[in-house]
């Protein structure tokens, strides 16, 4: 039963978002991420789809042992094993929910399921009773519900009730509706469906005609009490609707929708950045709430209305999203004391060791560029947090490019005890780089994406680079690099990718 104004929030970053073509999150980053989550205020993580692979459902697991005061939510299609294998990854859980779906569409039941209507609603309606007996919290999606027969998905819907689902989620799979449509559709469900009142009534929309957060929003409007979506939009396809948009619409237009979050949104530019830096999904710069222009001003007219006036052209206050104003903050003479306040104004807690190597990073920055931001320290923080216990770091790299010569490169490593050294050619620098660092550790990848974004502003600016390897085409492994010089940042980055496919490779995966 949903408490009147109050809207749930439903995190799927670690499912639907995972599902990402070009995305795999290991166990320890989908923990990060989690904890971020929690510490952000969502009301209800899904962590993974157990049993489709030994790795997410140890995932799930960490993550129903480890992260507290949240529901967990483990996804299983509406058949015994799935159920029984979500039940035992978040058995562990504060507040454990099964989430179980079936398609309801014609097209799905036909094409993809071969099952009759009568088969689904019984096959529906057994799932929801086997999570029963596990777990209080049962939420039940029909899947595709958008396009299905709305009689037949009403009938379905009243059956999951019956056996015992407190959620009932009603999904735009293939981002097929529009607003108004959605509403209403969302509506004739809350006025046909027997027992409805008893449960939540959630909604998740994913985003092909790019209506996500619209639709979303629409449903809420008709009756909707739980929203369900990812971090920055990430998921299948198109992805979901972009849980932060979703947020910052209900706060900002509380007078429109009337409607309530626990949501710290101070939390939610954290939340995105690391999203975006462990996915390896680059936030377009356009992008609403989280973009690096979603606050900038760039006309003399706007710039000069928000000089006499912030709300001439500002709709949110950047630091309700958690966006600092303070531009200058540390130099090279800054001690440890001033670098560990002001990331505990950040907002970050480090613990000794991770304060001892963001502090090195620091210093060996501020030797190479002038004025430290907020965003530099953020930066050096995300790199460092990451990377504790390293297989292989760089220690140094040599690069020889030009017009006219065969770029070249030479880098040196460590591993344990061991300095490793070797030299490559390729068809440029970075190519050149990760043939050196492949030839060091017998590696061959692939580099299947590189990207650089600028972290501020300057020709000092750190450059960030984001890029993904591939051993076989099928798993993928993000790395991120940061520094002055974008040939180490992408050294740096390369190598990070290779020690998460080592890590993963000596876990089984
Ligand atoms: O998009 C969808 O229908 C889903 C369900 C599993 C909820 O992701
Ligand atoms: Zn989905």
């Amino acid at each position: 039963m949903s408490d009147g104004n109050r809207v749930y929030i439903f995190d799927t970053t670690l499912r639907d978002g995972e599902q990402s073509p070009g995305v795999s999150l290991n166990a320890e980053e989908k923990l990060q991420i989690a904890r971020q989550l929690a510490r952000m205020g969502v009301d209800v993580i899904e962590a993974g789809f157990p049993v489709s692979s030994p790795g997410d459902f140890r995932a799930v697991q960490a993550i129903a042992r480890e992260v507290r005061g949240v529901t967990i939510a483990g996804l299983a299609r509406a058949e015994k094993l799935d159920i029984d294998t979500a039940w035992d990854a978040i058995r562990m859980a504060d507040q454990p929910r099964i989430h179980t779906f079936i398609a309801t569409s014609d097209i799905h039941m036909q094409h993809k399921l071969k099952m009759s209507r009568d088969k689904v609603l019984e096959t529906a309606e057994a799932a929801v009773r086997r999570a029963k007996g596990y777990t209080p919290d049962v939420e039940f999606s029909a899947e595709d519900a958008s396009r299905s027969d709305l009689d037949f998905l009403c009938r379905v819907i009243e059956k999951a009730i019956e056996a015992g689902a407190t959620v009932i989620n009603i999904p735009d799979t293939v981002g097929y509706a529009v607003p108004s449509e959605f509403a209403r559709f969302i509506s004739e469900i809350r006025s046909r469906t027997r027992g409805i009142e008893k449960v939540v009534l959630s909604v998740h929309c994913h985003d092909d005609l790019g209506l996500a957060v619209a639709n979303s929003l629409a449903a809420v409007v008709a009756g909707a009490s739980q929203v369900e979506g990812a971090i920055n939009g990430i998921g299948e396809r198109a992805g979901n609707a972009s849980l932060e948009e979703v947020i910052m619409a209900l706060s900002t237009r509380k007078d429109q929708f009337g409607k309530y979050t626990r949501i710290r949104t101070e939390e939610i530019y954290r939340t995105s950045r690391l999203v975006s830096n462990l996915t390896g999904m680059v936030i377009q710069p356009n992008k609403a709430v989280v973009g690096k222009n979603a606050f900038a001003h760039e006309s003399g007219i706007h710039q000069d209305g928000m000089l006499k006036e912030r709300t001439t052209y500002e709709i949110m206050n950047p630091e309700k999203v958690g966006l600092s104003h303070s531009n200058l903050v540390l130099g090279k003479h800054s001690g440890r004391h001033a670098f560990k306040n002001r990331l505990e104004e950040l907002g970050y807690n480090l613990n000794p060791a991770e304060l001892n190597k963001a502090f090195q990073s620091f210093k060996s920055l501020a030797d190479r560029k002038k004025e430290i931001t907020d965003h530099d320290l953020e930066a050096i923080v995300d790199e460092e947090i990451r990377t504790v216990d390293p297989v292989y770091s760089l220690d140094y790299m040599h690069i020889s490019s030009g017009s006219s010569v065969v770029p070249t490169a030479t880098v040196g490593l460590t591993r344990a005890e061991d300095k490793l050294q070797e030299a490559a050619c390729g068809n440029g620098p970075v190519d050149a780089i990760c043939r050196a660092i492949d030839k060091v550790t017998g590696l061959s990848c692939k580099l299947s994406s590189w990207e650089i974004q600028a972290v501020t502003s300057g020709t000092d600016a750190i450059g960030e680079v984001t890029l993904k390897i591939t051993p076989d085409g099928e798993r993928f492994y993000v790395g991120r690099g940061i520094s002055t010089d974008i040939l180490e940042a992408s050294a740096k980055a390369y190598v990070h990718a290779v020690n998460k496919l080592i890590w993963d490779s000596e876990m089984g995966r």
